[in-house]
């Protein structure tokens, strides 16, 4: 008889990086023989992979695994808390039997293997600086979801003053475009019919295996050769995305390329940060609220259709109700679709420590909701204009696990929910009439089915809805 497999269970918090990761620890422990199971009750090795960008997530941290203090199981701390902290997190949570770093993941098999055979915890965050590896998806037969992540670069070198994931992910790295190209080739020809080009800066990719001239300008990148390369070299792609892109690599490069290559999404999430010049300059963004609205009012010229979504920090240190107008104003100006709104969060080991977190708990509040109200109407009005319309939906999986319906995206990247029906299941691209409009998604008829349902195609539970404001 076979021996028992020893049961894994993931927590995921945090950013797409992170849901990449998550999906890369699994395969890399399915292949040491794990199973991987979706509840923490009865797991023998639990993953809690954090988020550090804001307070909240370390609060999460602590109160997981204090609940996994006393059960008999390795537990695992990986994502940016582990690189923030690392031997700390041992001191306040002895009970951990692993911290692991982002830039360490590979080596997670051998160090779980040594914490059952009840080894000493261990912490693992050293940056790979010198020679970046970049976590790949596993392309072997029936492994392909119907949307994958495909890394570009990891790091980031903007040190934005309230942001400390240059601390935790270190700075930039970039991956060889021809490495690039080849991922997304693998993963089109196991039935992969969307990628999502990931980095922390996205749009700054330069090719480290291509030589740079010495007065190039600091804002152009190589992002747009390589979406023009992906476009050209993997013509079975059906869609490609990317992000998070910072505006000042939006130039007329990418501007062009959004306007030259079909491929392209029509839906760009373009973090803004605040409608105030005064704020974006205390933020370090480099940028103003004119030289953003130039920019994506370029890239919406280029593809008419396109819709735009963005990240907002309410109550950043010194911002007046003034500055707060100044970022509801934007918002309305350029109709963002969604919205992610956050409390400004004092982050440990960034720039803006030196300033007086001086807004009120209670101000940060009220702005956040009036900042909800606008972008909550705005995303209602805009799902409204698509009932009666025909849609064409990647679909990537039941709406829920479990569920009867099937959930899909439309090339702008909104949610439809449909029944079910003959060659409608992963991987399908069906067109769709949508019959009516819920708060973050909508509800569609399929009326034909373009490219049916590849038996080999995975289901793609990643479920991050069309960005709400979240406290
Ligand atoms: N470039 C990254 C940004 C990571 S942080 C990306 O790929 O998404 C994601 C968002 O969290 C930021 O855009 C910002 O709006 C928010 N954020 C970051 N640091 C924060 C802080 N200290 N307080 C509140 N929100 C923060
Ligand atoms: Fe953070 Fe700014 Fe980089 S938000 S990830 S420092 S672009």
């Amino acid at each position: 008889m076979p021996a028992m497999k020893k049961k894994l269970c993931l927590v995921t918090f945090g950013c797409q990086m992170n849901v990449h990761d998550s999906q890369r620890m699994e395969d890399l422990m399915r292949d040491a023989g794990y199973e991987v199971v979706p509840e923490v009750e009865g797991a023998d090795v639990v993953i809690l992979n954090t988020c550090s960008v804001r307070e909240k997530g370390e609060q999460k941290l602590r109160s997981e695994a204090g609940k996994l203090k006393k059960a008999d199981t390795v537990l695992v701390v990986a994502g940016c808390v582990a690189q923030q902290e690392g031997e700390a997190l041992l001191k306040s949570m002895p009970f951990i039997d692993v911290v692991v770093g982002p830039d360490n993941l590979q080596e997670l098999p051998a160090l779980v293997r040594e914490a059952e055979l009840g080894g000493p915890s261990t912490v693992r965050t050293v940056f790979d600086v010198d020679a970046p590896h970049f976590l790949t998806n596993s392309v072997a037969p029936g492994a392909a979801g119907a949307s994958a992540y495909v890394t570009v670069m990891k790091g980031c070198d903007e040190r934005c003053s309230f942001c400390v994931v240059p601390y935790t992910r270190g700075p930039e790295r970039y991956r060889p475009a021809d490495d690039i190209v080849a991922e997304v080739r693998a993963l089109v020809e196991g039935g992969t019919r969307e990628v999502v080009l990931l980095g922390q800066t996205v749009n700054s990719f330069l090719d480290p295996t291509v030589a740079l001239p010495a007065d190039r300008d600091p804002d152009e990148s190589q992002f747009p050769e390589l979406l023009r390369r992906i476009a050209a070299e993997a013509p079975g792609l059906d869609r490609l995305r990317y992000t998070s892109p910072h505006p000042r690599h939006l130039t007329a490069s990418l501007v062009r390329a959004h306007a030259d290559l079909a491929v392209l999404s029509t839906h760009v999430h373009m973090p803004v940060q605040s409608g105030s010049d005064r704020v974006l300059k205390r933020m370090i963004r480099r940028y103003t609220r004119a030289e953003y609205v130039r920019r994506v009012t370029a890239l919406r010229a280029a593809r008419p259709e396109l819709t735009l979504s963005t990240d907002i920090i309410v109550g950043f240190p010194g911002e007046t109700r003034d500055d707060f107008d100044l970022t509801l104003s934007l918002v309305r100006e350029l109709q963002f679709v969604s919205l992610y709104g956050f409390k400004y969060s004092v982050r440990p080991h960034t720039p803006a420590l030196k300033l007086d977190d001086d807004v009120p708990e209670g101000e940060k509040q009220s702005r956040l909701l009036a900042l909800f109200e606008v972008s909550e109407a705005q995303t209602r009005a805009h799902l409204a204009t698509l009932v009666g319309a025909r849609v064409e939906l990647l679909i990537e999986g039941p709406s829920r696990p479990g569920a009867a319906t099937w959930s899909g995206r439309t090339r702008a990247n909104e949610i439809v929910h449909v029944a079910g029906g003959e060659g409608v299941g992963p991987g399908a691209v069906v067109v769709a009439e949508v019959a009516r409009a819920n708060k973050h998604s909508l509800e569609g008829r399929v009326e034909s089915v373009r490219i049916p349902a590849a038996t080999r195609v995975q289901p793609t539970f990643r479920r991050i809805a069309l960005p709400v404001v979240t406290a």
